[in-house]
């Protein structure tokens, strides 16, 4: 296969979710039609065990959550498909934006009982801000659900995105008996399964056949023709190019834990949504995926993810060309040559040796301790992408390590633990305590932080709440030093110093930021660091 024709049925997707909406059970189901599993871990197997295949660290298990993020890779339909599994814990965003920079779509899971709740939405506005196709996938529906016609207007009314439904409920609750696919004008009768775990039969046939009225309730018939007229006549129409934008999401119903709906959604997802694109760079302008140049961008940095290695991975997204093990590429941090021999697909916990890869796909590199998140790597030394978003604190917390027998094995754990994005940290100008002050989008980040400290480097901490609940930089090129000497600090305010140097103010409240800068008009306060905001202007998430 031509390397044009293997970028071109790569699709590299992440499924976001409010926890429990089932983005655990969907992504089981899709490996089931991947055949990546020959039985997708059956959900109630699932509770006793509270294990799955994208479920690895012993934190997640035991929460039964999951907080870091694998990469699943299948084969359906002619696709090589890249699944990046998200955190889906409320706490714990910062690891799950990044994944998001990886993806060129995302499958989003709405319960359909609840409609959009607050996750889904933040969730939701990184990929409107990257501009990335948003497929929805309405789960639920064997349960009693709201009006699927309410649903999609919540889509347009609490999103703001435009909805096209591929596929129409057929009832819902006990009456859920299939979809109707309204591109194919086609009605799907689903047959439930014990545990839904095998794919589910299903008998196709068209909406005027007999059959169709016959195994419907004849209040679900009526009340669904209505709806399809309603549709057909005031809904948005299908628009493939409005799709590829991120302007409309196509919506699909179902049950993952039924398999209802499952494999149309993977049909659907992988006929009309992108292979990879091109990408910006620095100085290069964009850069087309079937280019000659190898490039990639490091997303996520993960020590010790096996405690039989206790190695360190860092993961890639392949920008362009084809990678090769072995191969030599430049690193953009260092401006050195680097093999990449120890290459990895990795599927939950188990890896394997991976030889060749292409654009849009993800891949481990082991035991690198320069590469960082953000960085490039290339077989064109000019090639740079722009680093990563980055996302504005709103946890504090010191942390205490467990005295100085341990403090080797403190310093290194935590060290290790930054260089990975896990949290940031910062040092208050002017302070004599020695404690590092670590700031976290959500507070579960304080506890992996705790955790991986305990199990990896075995180091105790302590975690004493800071009380801060904001911060921001500052715009301008004045230090920590000058910024303190000019401003008089409003009480509990205080000014400190990013691991990069930059300037940051800690405040204890968010009204606080408003009456500081009132008071001070000449200091410009900015969501993210300086570096940050001059490379994405207005793409910034705050
Ligand atoms: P998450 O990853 O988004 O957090 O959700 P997950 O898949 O873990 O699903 C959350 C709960 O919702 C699970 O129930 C799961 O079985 C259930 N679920 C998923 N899809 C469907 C569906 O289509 N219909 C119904 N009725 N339930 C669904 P649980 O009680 O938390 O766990 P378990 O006992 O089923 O393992």
């Amino acid at each position: 296969m031509s390397l044009n024709d293997e970028i071109k049925r790569r699709r590299t997707f992440a499924i976001i979710s409010h926890p429990d909406a089932g983005k655990t059970t969907l992504t089981e189901k899709f490996l089931l039609y991947g055949g990546a599993l020959q039985l997708a871990g059956n959900v109630k197997v699932r509770k006793q065990q509270r294990a799955s295949a994208s479920d690895w660290m012993d934190l997640e298990k035991k929460r039964g959550i999951s907080v870091s993020s694998t990469v699943l890779q299948f084969e359906y339909g002619g696709c090589y498909v890249n699944l990046l599994d998200t955190p889906g814990h409320k706490d714990f965003s910062e690891d799950t934006y990044r994944v998001l920079t990886a993806v060129d779509a995302a499958v989003m899971v709405v319960d359909a009982g609840k409609g959009i709740e607050t996750q889904t939405r933040k969730l939701f506005e990184v990929c409107r801000q990257r501009g990335v196709p948003i497929f929805t996938f309405m789960n639920k529906l064997d349960r009693p659900a709201k009006n699927p016609l309410d649903l999609i207007d919540e889509l347009e009314s609490v999103l703001g995105i435009a909805a096209t439904p591929i596929n129409w409920p057929l009832g819902n609750g006990q009456q859920f008996k299939g979809v109707f696919d309204r591109l194919e004008k086609q009605a799907h009768f689903f047959e439930k399964v014990p545990g839904g775990s095998y794919r589910a039969p299903v008998s196709i046939m068209g909406i005027e056949d007999d059959e169709v009225k016959a195994q419907l309730d004849p209040t679900v018939f009526e009340s669904v023709s209505e709806e399809l007229a309603m549709l057909d006549e005031a809904g948005h129409p299908f628009d493939k190019e409005q799709i590829l934008a991120g302007e409309l999401t196509p919506v699909f119903f179902g049950s993952a834990s039924n398999n209802f709906g499952v494999e149309l959604l993977l049909k659907g997802f992988l006929q009309f949504s992108p292979p990879p694109q091109s990408q910006t760079t620095l100085d290069c302008g964009e850069l087309d995926p079937a280019s000659e140049d190898f490039s990639a961008f490091i997303f996520k940095i993960q020590a010790n993810m096996d405690p039989r290695h206790r190695d360190r991975i860092a993961f890639m997204r392949i920008c362009s060309g084809k990678f090769e093990r072995d191969m030599t590429v430049h690193h953009s941090r260092t401006g050195k040559k680097v093999r990449l021999s120890s290459s990895h697909k990795l599927f939950g916990q188990d890896r394997e040796t991976l030889d060749e890869a292409y654009a849009g796909d993800i891949l481990g590199i082991v035991g690198h301790d320069e590469f960082g998140i953000g960085d490039t790597l290339s077989t064109n030394p000019k090639l740079q992408f722009r680093d990563l978003p980055r996302f504005t604190p709103e946890c504090f917390s010191y942390i205490h390590g467990g005295g100085a027998a341990q403090f080797k094995r403190f310093r290194s754990g935590l060290d290790q633990l930054l260089q990975e994005g896990v949290v940031q940290s910062l040092q208050i100008h002017g302070s004599q305590q020695r404690i590092p002050l670590l700031a976290a989008v959500g507070p579960l980040q304080f506890e992996v932080v705790q955790y991986r400290m305990e199990t990896e480097y075995n180091a105790e901490t302590r975690m004493e709440p800071a009380p801060f609940s904001a911060m921001r930089w500052v715009q301008g090129e004045k230090s920590v030093d000058e910024l303190a000497a000019e401003i008089s600090l409003p009480t509990g305010v205080r000014i400190a110093e990013d691991i990069k140097g930059y300037a940051v103010f800690l405040f204890p409240e968010e009204w606080a930021i408003r009456y500081f800068q009132d008071n001070n008009p000449s200091i410009k306060l900015i969501e993210l660091p300086p570096d940050v905001v001059e490379n994405f202007g207005s793409e910034l998430t705050g």
